[in-house]
Parts: C-alpha cells; structure tokens; sequence
C-alpha cells in the first residue's frame, strides 16, 4: 500500500516535533546569568505549541539533498528563534496588539511590555548563538549565518513588517485591485515569505547541495511561501481561534488588505493551489528524497491550524 502525503507528512512530524522541541528546550536553558523572569519570558513563546514548520523544512530540506536531520539542527532552533521573536514583536501593543498566541497570553500580556520587548530581543540574539553550534565547516556555517540574518533583516522580515505597519497593506479606494495585490505580495514575501524560504536554504546548504539542488529549494522556498501566506489569511476569514490558537479576524475589521479581501476566497483557494502544484513540481530534480517536502506542501493547503 503506498503512503498518502498526509500520512507522510504525519510521519515526519511525529518523529520531528519531539525532536526540535527538545532542542529548543536544551538550547534555551540559559543558566548563567540570565534573570529569572527574562527566561520565562523567552521560554513560554518559544517552547509554547506552535506547529514548527520552518524548523521542520530545514530538517526536510537537508535530508532531500543527502544530510542526516540532526546535522541540520541548530539551524532549525535558530529559525524558530527568529520566527517566535518576531511573533513576541508583532504581538506587542504598538504593533498588532494581541493577546493571545498558541493558544497561551501573548508575551507582553505575561510578562509585561518591557519583558516582552527584551525576550524578543534575546531570542534573535540566541538564534545566532545557536547556529553557531553547527558542527559544519566554518565557512558553510558563515553562509548559513548570511542568509538567516538577510531574511531576518532590513530588507526582508523588518522591512516587510515595516511596510505593513505603514500602511502598505491597508486597503485604499484609490488604487487599481491589481496595484494592491503587487503590494500585498510584496509585503508577505518578505514578512512571511523570506523566514521560509530561508529555513530550506539552510538546510540546503548544510547538506552541501549542488547548484541544481539549490536552484529547485529555491523555486520550491518562494511558492510555498506565498501559499502558506493566503492559507494564514484564508484561516482567517474561516475564523477558529481554539484551532489557530489566536485572535481572528483582525486584519480584515483593521481594514488591512488580505487575499480574500482582494481575490474572493475561492480564487485565493485557487491561487494558493496553483502555487502548491508549482512548489511540488519544483522538487523534480531532487527524485523521491523531496517525499517529506512535497508533503508538507500539500499540508499548508489542507492546514486547518
Ligand atoms: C504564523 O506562522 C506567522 C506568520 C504567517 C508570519 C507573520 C509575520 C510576522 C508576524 C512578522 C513580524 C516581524 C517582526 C519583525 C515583528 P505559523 O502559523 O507557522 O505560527 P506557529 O509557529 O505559531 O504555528
Ligand atoms: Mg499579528
């Protein structure tokens, strides 16, 4: 009987959540020093249920280009680093003022606002600690150092969320639906987009790809992105905040730009499954190794959390 991508995707998961989970728990002890309501801060939204999928696409992503999982996995902490620092920010009340977040207070909300801001601080801090635990040569572990800090920095991560802070997702009459959806794009590619696209590059280059291998994580990063950006948004509207274990709705009654606000929501259906038929079409090159990931994409489509 052969195994559906649910299965595979189960399977994977089931074998990776504990694993990562118990890296980030080792890999945030912070003993030494560190004040004891600063680590609890850092502890309840890192270790906190989320559903590890950046980390689990670095641990996939090294193992399709020929590298064992646990090589591949301080990057994989790392990214979820960045990833819930950037959650513990944009939570916070000058920014989309939540809270409520896996299902737990939200940072700020625990631990008050200045704690929350320095836990954020810390955990982009660690995340850099922690790649260079790496046991890779220096200069692979300098590259991966470059890409994590570019999709984490001005041009992507900040600067996407800069944009959205700004207004540049907040829907206005005077532009064009096309105009608007260019911009929309622009700011999830870099706010959402870039932290994925970096996670399997990452594990790409742990695992020494080659040029060709590369060139296919690459193609497969960017869609998947996007799809996983409209899925967020379509989670949204449908609005199960036990499942999402967050607030819904929000950006729709801010009045913010979202892709069913601008498509409709069955064309965002469509649009996010043709990005998926493209991702898994991507992987072609890398043969029956990209099992995990081709499955992982299917599963950003049919998510319900
Ligand atoms: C949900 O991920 C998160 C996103 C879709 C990304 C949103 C981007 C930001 C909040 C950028 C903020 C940036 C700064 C610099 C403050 P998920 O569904 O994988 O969440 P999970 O890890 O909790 O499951
Ligand atoms: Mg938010």
């Amino acid at each position: 009987m052969t195994k559906t991508s649910s299965d595979l995707f189960a399977q994977f998961a089931e074998r990776a959540r504990p694993e990562i989970d118990a890296a980030l728990d080792r890999y945030s002890q912070l003993d030494e020093g560190c004040p004891a309501k600063l680590r609890e801060a850092i502890r309840h939204s890192l270790l906190a249920p989320g559903k590890r999928l950046r980390p689990m696409l670095v641990l996939m992503a090294a193992e399709a280009c020929g590298a064992r999982a646990e090589a591949a996995m301080p990057a994989a902490a790392a990214v979820e680093m960045i990833h819930a620092y950037s959650l513990v920010h944009d939570d916070l009340p000058a920014m989309d003022d939540d809270d409520l977040r896996r299902g737990r207070p939200t940072c700020h909300k625990a631990f008050g606002e200045a704690m929350a801001i320095l836990a954020g601080d810390a955990l982009l801090a660690l995340a850099f600690e922690t790649l260079a635990k790496l046991d890779s040569p220096p200069q692979v572990v300098a590259q991966c150092s470059a890409v994590l800090a570019e999709a984490a920095g001005a041009c992507q991560l900040v600067g996407g969320q800069a944009d959205d802070v700004e207004g540049g997702s907040t829907a206005s009459n005077d532009t064009s639906s096309k105009e608007a959806l260019a911009r929309l794009e622009s700011i999830h590619r870099r706010k959402t987009g870039a932290m994925i696209s970096a996670a399997i590059r990452l594990g790409g280059l742990i695992a020494w790809a080659d040029p060709l291998q590369e060139a296919a994580l690459g193609r497969y990063g960017e869609r998947l992105g996007l799809a996983f950006q409209i899925t967020d948004d379509l989670l949204d509207v449908r609005g199960d905040e036990a499942a999402l274990g967050k607030r819904a709705r929000k950006d729709s009654r801010r009045g913010k730009l979202t892709f069913p606000g601008l498509l409709g929501v069955e064309s965002s259906r469509r649009h996010a499954e043709e990005l998926i038929d493209e991702a898994r079409e991507a992987l072609a090159p890398l043969g029956s190794s990209a099992g995990a990931l081709e499955a992982l994409a299917r599963h950003v489509l049919d998510r319900n959390c």
